[in-house]
């Protein structure tokens, strides 16, 4: 039976180590603040931003939700990341996605300045962390990665394929596994023969929205399978990962709920800091 990587436990530990930075800017004065921007009542995206609010309030930075209703106009949306711009109060801006479809997500994240970028999304910062310059990487690979990390499970030399090519994870989830020194393959929808090329894995990171995708059949015993699905079956939460059927035979495995979940809230809250810690340096 797979260990299983224990994503709430290692958030809780990396939340802690905010706490603890946030304290010590707090005695000079300094509070952190995220500011997050939810448009419309999608009901996924309301819980996680609220759970995003709720735990940057436990790792002490200070949070703003501004709310908009789902038929804002494209400009209004603009002027308010405009002013979170401008206000030097402001540390991360994160505009929760998806966005109604009357406004265009690559406008709205190309207008978030690059330094506030807490999502990495900006094509300013995912190109830099492209050609290896130090920029916020998006929240869920990131954490990802720190939980190879802090689990001991080295990257260097494994193959890693990762299933999913979106901008949020699958792209950026193979270029860290590449900044680290794994051979990489990137799969997706078009994939010929998928369970062919995850069987050969080392590590499978699955990403595609799809629940139950990586089955038995997809993975090589003692694989480590990074299970990033959230899909909602039957008011159920379920993986992109056939849990109970992968886990006897994986090395290591991510739940759902409690896996990639709460890891990516933890960087967030990192993120923040991050960026805060160097735009008031
Ligand atoms: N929607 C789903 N995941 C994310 C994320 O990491 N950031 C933002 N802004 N929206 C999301």
């Amino acid at each position: 039976m797979a260990r299983i990587l224990d994503g709430k436990q290692i958030a809780a530990d990396i939340q802690q180590e905010v706490r603890e930075r946030t304290t010590a800017f707090e005695a000079s004065g300094i509070h952190f603040q995220l500011t997050v921007v939810l448009v419309g009542d999608h009901p996924a995206s309301a819980t996680y931003v609220r759970n995003k609010q709720r735990t940057a309030e436990k790792v002490g930075l200070k949070n703003t939700l501004i709310h908009l209703p789902g038929d804002v106009s494209e400009d209004t949306l603009l002027a308010e990341i405009d002013r979170l711009n401008a206000d030097t109060e402001v540390d991360g801006i994160l505009v929760q996605l998806p966005l109604p479809s009357h406004i265009s997500e690559q406008v709205v994240i190309e207008r978030i300045a690059p330094e506030k970028d807490v999502d990495g999304f900006h094509p300013m910062n995912a190109g830099k962390n492209f050609v290896g310059l130090s920029a916020v990487w998006p929240c869920t690979p990131a954490g990802i990665m720190e939980m190879f990390e802090r689990e001991q499970i080295d990257v260097a030399g494994k193959h890693a394929v990762v299933v999913g090519r979106s901008n949020i994870v699958g792209k950026p989830m193979a270029m860290m596994l590449l900044a680290a020194n794994a051979t990489v393959t990137l799969c997706h929808s078009r994939t010929q023969d998928l369970a062919a090329l995850t069987r050969t894995a080392d590590i499978v990171v699955a990403a595609v929205g799809q629940p139950g995708l990586i089955t038995a059949a997809h993975v090589k015993p003692g694989a480590v399978v990074v299970d990033v699905g959230m899909n909602r079956v039957d008011g159920k939460l379920m993986g992109d990962v056939a849990f109970e059927e992968v886990a006897p035979i994986a090395g290591a495995i991510t739940p759902v709920p409690g896996g990639v979940g709460p890891l990516t809230v933890a960087m967030l809250m990192k993120n923040t800091v991050r960026l805060g810690c160097a735009r008031r340096h």
